[in-house]
């Protein structure tokens, strides 16, 4: 009897699979970007992406696991036994861990930003970059803050795929959107949020270079959380009747609408502060907004406790979700491939990345100075060889799979639930022409302008 676990329901897979979607690429990462690039031409051509790019290498992930229903290195094993073809399967593993070891730093800062926000400390900031590096260069705190993030990551895990990853996933992305929705009526209240939304709606073409598109690019494939062991791993809990064009539709749409209402609740916020520039970069969320919290309800208190205590509380839950969903392949490998108990899998991941990922928070503190891996420290060649490296040449490898292995049988009935759902057969073609052409070619010249090939 097969005893592997799957998710629930309909509604469990959406809402887990855009918990992993949905995360501080989102809420920190995409308003950065889009501050970056100009605005709204970016969002324009962040949405061409990712409708043509994001939505067939997710189609792609999500029938791989869906078909084999087993971990990322057994699913390639079992589509194409004996071959090469399963350096992917690690590599998604080895992905998603890297990228857990340095995506749990800016976690536990969130953390510590809600905490802070909860007990009114946002709104008695004097010096918001001195509070941010008081913060993280310390040698203790960030630490409490990781051990913290990853007890309650490591407790959802062992609870199991439905009553952990699915009930947890249930709860919080409603609760999420809801805030979002609260944080954008507030933040289009503030006196001069006009600027900030023009800024977000009124597209400059001539801002669109390549580097632009490039990004946007990047962002999706983020975003989306792609080209890793991650989707493919959900996809392996999908349940046979689960409609995989359907599933992949409302993921990226909550992911997009999310990422655009955060842009939203920032760019209208920062503008109506006019001292504050809306390119301030990765220090955006935690150095410039709580600034801008303070000057825009500086005679109501109260307002920036709850702005802020909302607006932390939104990034700590994208985060967690996604968190969960970057720790459970690598559990999920090791308990499948190596017949290890779900626990002790879970425990050994969870061991191995609080080591690595304390000397990644470190890196801000005590390791400073400490630049091992090519003049990097801990934190940014995780995120370089994990982010840079290792996503776009999985991202190639998937479609080329897909595209140039599989059966196109196999993907249609995948697709169409063995016939038993409509699909347009123009869609078909498209999805098949894109996975074998464009998408290689496109994350191949991402992976390009990350090296610097273009600078
Ligand atoms: N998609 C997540 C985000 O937007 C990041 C992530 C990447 C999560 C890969 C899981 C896997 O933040």
């Amino acid at each position: 009897m097969n005893t592997r676990a799957s998710f629930g329901s309909k509604l469990g897979i959406i809402m887990a699979a855009a918990g992993s979607a949905v995360g501080l690429g989102n809420v920190w990462r995409f308003p950065t970007e889009v501050g970056a690039n100009g605005g709204a031409a970016f969002i324009l051509v962040y949405i061409v992406c990712i409708l043509l790019l994001g939505l067939p290498v997710m189609l792609s992930e999500f029938l791989i696991g869906r078909h084999t229903h087993a971990n990322t290195v057994d699913a390639y094993r079992q589509l194409a036994p004996g071959t090469w073809w399963v350096f992917q399967g690690y590599l998604g593993v080895f992905t998603a861990w890297f990228i857990l070891c340095y995506y749990c730093v800016v976690s536990a800062w969130t953390m510590k930003y809600m905490v802070s926000a909860f007990c009114g400390q946002i709104s008695a900031i004097s010096d918001s970059a001195e509070y941010f590096a008081h913060f993280t260069g310390s040698p203790l705190e960030p630490v409490i803050y990781l051990l913290v993030i990853f007890i309650f990551t490591h407790f959802i895990i062992i609870r199991g795929v439905q009553k952990g990853i699915e009930r947890f996933s249930k709860v919080m992305m409603p609760l999420l959107l809801l805030i979002i929705a609260i944080l954008v009526v507030c933040s289009f209240s503030m006196p001069g949020s006009r600027a900030g939304m023009k800024f977000l709606l009124m597209p400059d073409f001539t801002k669109i270079t390549s580097k632009v598109v490039l990004s946007a690019l990047g962002q999706a494939f983020y975003s989306l959380s792609l080209a890793m062991g991650c989707l493919c791993t959900y996809a392996s809990y999908f349940t046979d009747d689960a409609k995989l064009v359907k599933t992949a539709g409302s993921v990226i749409s909550i992911d997009t609408t999310v990422a655009i209402m955060s842009g939203f609740i920032i760019f209208p916020a920062v503008f109506s502060v006019s001292e504050v520039a809306p390119d301030a970069g990765p220090g955006l969320v935690f150095i410039t907004l709580p600034k801008v919290f303070q000057m825009a309800f500086s005679e109501y208190p109260i307002f920036v406790w709850l702005f802020a205590l909302m607006f932390y509380l939104l990034l700590l839950i994208a985060a967690l979700t996604s968190m969960i969903s970057l720790h459970e392949p690598v559990t999920a490998f090791l308990h499948e491939h190596y017949k290890i108990g779900r626990q002790k899998a879970a425990v050994i991941v969870t061991a191995v990345c609080v080591s690595l990922g304390i000397l990644c928070t470190l890196s801000f503190g005590p390791l400073a100075d400490f630049k091992p891996f090519f003049g990097m420290g801990f934190f940014d060649f995780f995120d370089f060889v994990s982010a840079k490296i290792f996503l776009p040449v999985g991202g190639i490898i998937i479609c080329l799979f897909t595209g140039w292995k599989l059966d196109s049988s196999l993907i249609w009935n995948e697709l169409t639930n063995d016939g038993r759902i409509y699909i347009p057969k123009l869609f078909f073609w498209l999805f098949l022409f894109i996975i074998r052409f464009l998408a290689p070619v496109a994350i191949a010249l991402i992976f390009a302008n990350e090296l610097g090939v273009f600078a």
